[in-house]
């Protein structure tokens, strides 16, 4: 036992890594080691002699297993100060700088819209925008051949059937004929339309409408001016008038052109609105009895008012961007911008 206990505290000092460390527990510890052969002596020694043998190789086997976990733990503390130091952060170094992005200003004022609107009521609701001709035009008082189609310069997916939506219209029709005629109606819809436009800085050949369509009983032009009116004021500020021109649309009679005091000049005239005072934002009117009767209300019953905002057009004018493409060339830099004016 001395011997062993001698050549254990040799081989100790040669343990100085987990290799060597497992190698000492194997040779000594082990199921066949050399501790474990020692005590397999005792079954046949002499009982008197047995016991302090016994306590002795116990002694051997607690000093030697501390020693061994001393080691372990010198070991693993010399490998963690080897990977710190490799690993040492120089703090002096300039810091890497990652660019963050900023919400869509786009979406942003999406957002907003759906938040007052949700606040009076109403749904938002979603359509497709690969769309059948029977509800972008059809439904809607533009049977095929009629001139107003042409105003709508539409790209065609299949035939003349299939189409990409050229407004958010088709969604009044669908979410009437989905009701099935006999509840109202209080949606909004903000989507993609698409029409075959050159782009320039004020048309694209995708841009954003945000439709609106309410159906109950007693409707009038006058529901919709005032909840436009609020809807504005809400968006816009507070002191903001709202102006409805006459106009032409077939699903609506009658409809007129929704347009704001411009936030910039309160009305005195600028850059921003060509001098007039005014600004457009979209078009509406009261829906047109055909329509309600073709997508299953009884206009004797019924009567609604619908709109469609441009919301490229809504957020251009309130974060002053004179550029459509802005919105669909991601560029951080000028989102940012956006951002630091939306904080301001
Ligand atoms: N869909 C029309 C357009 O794209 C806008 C509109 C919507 C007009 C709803 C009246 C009612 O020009």
């Amino acid at each position: 036992m001395e011997n062993l206990r001698k050549e254990m505290e040799k081989e100790l000092e040669n343990v100085v890594d987990i290799n060597s460390y497992n190698n000492f527990k194997v040779l000594y510890f082990g199921k066949k080691g050399k501790v474990s052969e020692l005590s397999s002596k005792m079954g046949t020694m002499d009982p008197t002699l047995k016991k302090e043998y016994g306590m002795k190789l116990n002694e051997l086997r607690t000093e030697m297993t501390n020693a061994l976990e001393n080691k372990l733990a010198k070991i693993k503390e010399a490998e963690l100060n080897k990977k710190l130091a490799s690993e040492k952060i120089d703090i002096s170094l300039p810091a890497t700088k990652v660019d963050l992005g900023s919400p869509s200003i786009l979406e942003k004022v999406i957002e907003d819209f759906e938040e007052v609107f949700m606040s009076m009521g109403y749904d938002v609701v979603d359509g497709p925008e690969i769309e059948e001709d029977k509800y972008n035009f059809e439904l809607l008082g533009l049977p095929k051949g009629h001139p107003a189609r042409d105003a709508q310069d539409t790209f065609y997916v299949k035939g003349d059937e299939l189409l990409l939506r050229s407004h958010t219209s088709p969604v009044q029709a669908r979410t009437m004929l989905a009701k099935g005629g006999n509840e109202p109606v209080r949606i909004i819809c903000p989507g993609k339309a698409y029409r075959r436009d050159d782009d320039d800085a004020t048309h694209s050949h995708q841009f954003t409408q945000i439709e609106g369509l309410l159906v109950d009983k007693n409707i009038k032009l006058s529901d919709l001016k005032g909840t436009v009116t609020i809807i504005c004021k809400k968006l816009f500020g507070e002191d903001t008038i709202t102006r409805f021109r006459p106009s032409y649309y077939q699903f609506t009679e009658p409809s007129v052109e929704m347009d704001i005091s411009c936030f910039n000049c309160k009305g005195d005239g600028c850059n921003i609105c060509k001098k007039t005072g005014w600004i457009t934002i979209g078009g509406a009117g009261v829906v047109n009895y055909d329509v309600l009767r073709g997508c299953g209300y009884d206009p004797d019953i019924w009567s609604g008012f619908a709109f469609g905002f441009g919301a490229e057009r809504c957020a251009m004018l309130k974060y002053g961007i004179n550029d459509i493409r802005t919105f669909y060339n991601v560029d951080l830099r000028e989102t940012k911008t956006f951002d630091r004016k939306e904080n301001e």
